[in-house]
């Protein structure tokens, strides 16, 4: 498993599980370190049980010996960063440093495995680096490349690698294809989920369907900026939508705009790619649009409330990672607030159940943010609290006890997560995105 990050972690991980003799290689030996000291660099539910598990039976290594790593496996998963270039699109450089660092070392035929989300066409690419190094050595050796794009989510990663919706699989190697329909077969064993198609189409689908969720949400973001100038409800127009089993339920939430190491990227990047070939796409063009536009939505309504100078103020902020059930600060929409409000003079004082440490690694501790050991604590005596992600434990405050506590009562919540009503039969003021 090239690349022990988010996906890389949990994939070589969840191999193990059903039994496979798994190296994980990282460049970063920090990473490295503390997985070969028993720790687990990452927050996500159910991993580190996991790690440990199988790290004793001695099916999951780590290292960052890139000439054990390539020969410890036939199959070879890619699974580095492709994180926005400056002019948005993907940076290849990791993933064709781990093609080129395989193809300097094979001795025998292998699969190289894209697991990275990767542009249409990056298999060839990589099929050619690999070439050329062999080429280099005057080694003639066999090999195939696939594509096997990742759909997990942070925050469930375990659960849906080891429980997949789909297994996509873009290949022309009959011996490749047969020997990765080996390796998920023990996670499907209710039913087949392998969709096998060309490379270049299942490169295509994992953009397709990170560019069709952030459609959804940005579509419910506008929906829910109108909802607000009309005097409608969101929240009851979500659900008068989402009983239509065409539309369903799912990935409808209005709030502060997507954000993660993934949609805004992928958005970009297939962005990127269309631009390219002569043919940007009008919708996304727009979907990115809405979802720059909506992480200023928040603190526009608390600029609206509290006035554009907010010098001397304090606000208490609930949730820092970019979702619930993780510590993943990439593009996570608290930044911008914290930035917004610290840009306008004011102080914040940060909660969030697991991504503190995270944040202090990517945020640092300026003047302007301090972090509370509890939500509670971050509330004593801010002026108003601002809600950011929907941790559980954010759901069901008590609202008497706030309304103490804040030295005005006010709720910016970005997420949507009270009943209007209940929060002002409370006496606070409550201003939530869409909802009357
Ligand atoms: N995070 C997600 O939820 C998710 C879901 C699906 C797909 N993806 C895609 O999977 C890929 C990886 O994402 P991630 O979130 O796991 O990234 P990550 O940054 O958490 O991990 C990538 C790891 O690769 C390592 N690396 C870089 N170059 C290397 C090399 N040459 N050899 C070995 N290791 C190397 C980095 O040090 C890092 O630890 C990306 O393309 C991403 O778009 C991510």
């Amino acid at each position: 498993m090239i690349g022990t990050g988010y996906v890389g972690l949990v994939t070589g991980t969840c191999l193990a599980e059903v039994g496979n003799d798994v190296l994980c290689l990282d460049v970063d030996a920090r990473k490295i370190d503390i997985l070969n000291g028993g720790g687990v660099p990452i927050h996500e539910p159910g991993l580190e049980a996991m790690v440990r598990r199988n790290a004793a039976a001695g099916r999951l290594r780590f290292t960052t010996d890139v000439d054990a790593a390539v020969a410890h496996g036939t199959l070879q998963f890619i699974a580095v960063g492709t994180p926005p270039d400056e002019d948005g699109s993907a940076d290849m450089q990791y993933v064709l440093q781990a093609a080129r660092n395989i193809g300097k070392r094979m001795t025998e035929w292998k699969v190289v495995v894209d697991k990275s989300t990767v542009p249409v066409g990056t298999a060839d690419r990589v099929r050619a680096a690999i070439a050329e190094e062999l080429a280099a050595r005057k080694a003639d050796i066999p090999f195939a490349v696939a594509s096997n794009p990742e759909f997990l989510k942070e925050g469930a990663a375990v659960e849906d690698f080891m429980k997949p919706d789909r297994v996509v699989l873009g290949a022309d190697d009959e011996r490749a294809i047969a020997m990765l329909r080996a390796v998920y077969a023990p996670f499907q064993r209710n039913h087949e989920r392998l969709l096998v198609m060309d490379v270049r189409s299942a490169e295509l689908t994992k953009y397709a369907a990170n560019a069709m969720l952030a459609t959804r949400i940005s579509f419910m973001n506008e929906l829910a900026n109108l909802a607000d100038r009309l005097g409608a409800d969101i929240e009851q127009v979500r659900q008068g939508i989402g009983s239509d089993p065409r539309i369903g339920y799912h990935f409808l939430y209005p709030g502060v705009g997507y954000g993660g190491s993934c949609f805004p990227k992928d958005v970009k990047a297939l962005q990127h790619s269309a631009s390219e070939l002569g043919t940007p796409l009008k919708l996304l063009a727009a979907v990115e649009a809405v979802n720059d536009a909506q992480k200023s939505v928040l603190v526009d309504k608390i600029v609206g409330r509290l006035g554009g100078d907010l010098t001397g103020r304090r606000f208490a902020l609930w949730g820092l990672a970019f979702k619930p059930n993780t510590d993943d600060m990439r593009e996570a929409p608290s930044r911008v607030v914290i930035d917004a409000l610290a840009a306008r003079g004011a102080t914040v004082t940060a909660y969030d159940p697991v991504a503190m440490p995270e944040a202090k690694r990517a945020l640092g501790t300026p003047a302007h943010l301090t972090y509370a050991d509890s939500p509670q604590a971050a509330c004593d005596g801010a002026d108003a609290l601002v809600v950011v992600t929907e941790w559980k434990e954010f759901r069901s405050p008590d609202f008497a006890r706030l309304k103490k506590q804040l030295k005005e009562p006010l709720i910016f919540d970005g997420r949507n997560l009270y009943e209007p009503a209940m929060v002002r039969d409370a006496g606070l003021e409550y201003f939530a995105i869409g909802r009357r």
